[in-house]
């Protein structure tokens, strides 16, 4: 099943409440928080209390994703602020698998990511642990940057490996997500689509903006 996954990373922080309701109603099912430390990315954005605030805003499904170094001394703060899923970066931890049990012991859905120089064979040992392997198709950090095209090739060989090992995941992929590059990654084998500044930053509103996205990425209406 296709989704477009809103990224709130572009959103109007001074309204977040009405933006994240905003792409509710334009249908989607979940979004995601971008979390950076300003270490793991050059960035800083926001931390659990953000979750926690919107929580009780919206029955959306809330991915966190934790660009963030040590994600384990993150896990339980953010499973308490409400989030749904929690994404963790393989590069960011020594104890991969012991972090990705911790999401599993709070209840959360597991979920591990790769950068773009971080080769597919990074993460083939915790594939049966996890709910979901996120390709980044950008550098992480920021919004708006330019889709890596070498990308398309990693994330058709997640889906090989997933595929000759019988296990079905999603793969999600996040940055330069937008109508030009909408269809590559779902015919890459990709069927969780993030997207920030594609929706958020759509003149025309964001309800036709998932709703062009959507029609490139060849989905049926969520
Ligand atoms: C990492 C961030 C961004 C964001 C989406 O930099 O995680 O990828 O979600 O950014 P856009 O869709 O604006 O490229």
């Amino acid at each position: 099943m296709i989704k477009i996954i809103p990224s709130i990373l572009s959103a109007d922080f001074a309204r977040l409440g009405e933006q994240v309701k905003a792409v509710e109603q334009a249908g989607v099912e979940r979004i995601q928080v971008d979390v950076m430390d300003g270490r793991f990315v050059p960035n800083i954005t926001f931390g659990p209390r953000v979750i926690e605030c919107l929580r009780p805003l919206t029955k959306l499904a809330i991915e966190a994703h934790l660009m963030v170094d040590r994600p384990e001394d993150f896990v339980g703060a953010f499973a308490r602020a409400g989030a749904d899923m929690i994404i963790v970066h393989q590069e960011a931890t020594p104890h991969l698998h012991r972090v990705v049990q911790h999401i599993r012991a709070t209840g959360k859905a597991p979920g591990v990511a790769i950068n773009p120089a971080t080769p597919a064979s990074a993460i083939s040992e915790i594939l049966p642990d996890v709910d979901l392997v996120l390709v980044m198709t950008v550098n992480p950090g920021f919004g708006g940057q330019h889709f890596i095209p070498e990308t398309l090739a990693k994330i058709r060989q997640v889906r090989t490996m997933l595929r000759e090992r019988n296990l079905s995941r999603d793969i999600e992929v996040d940055g330069g997500i937008h109508e030009g590059t909408v269809r590559n990654v779902v015919e890459a084998g990709a069927n969780f689509l993030v997207a920030g500044s594609s929706i958020y930053g759509d003149k025309a509103g964001v309800a036709s903006a998932i709703r062009r996205l959507i029609e490139k990425a060849g989905a049926e209406p969520e």
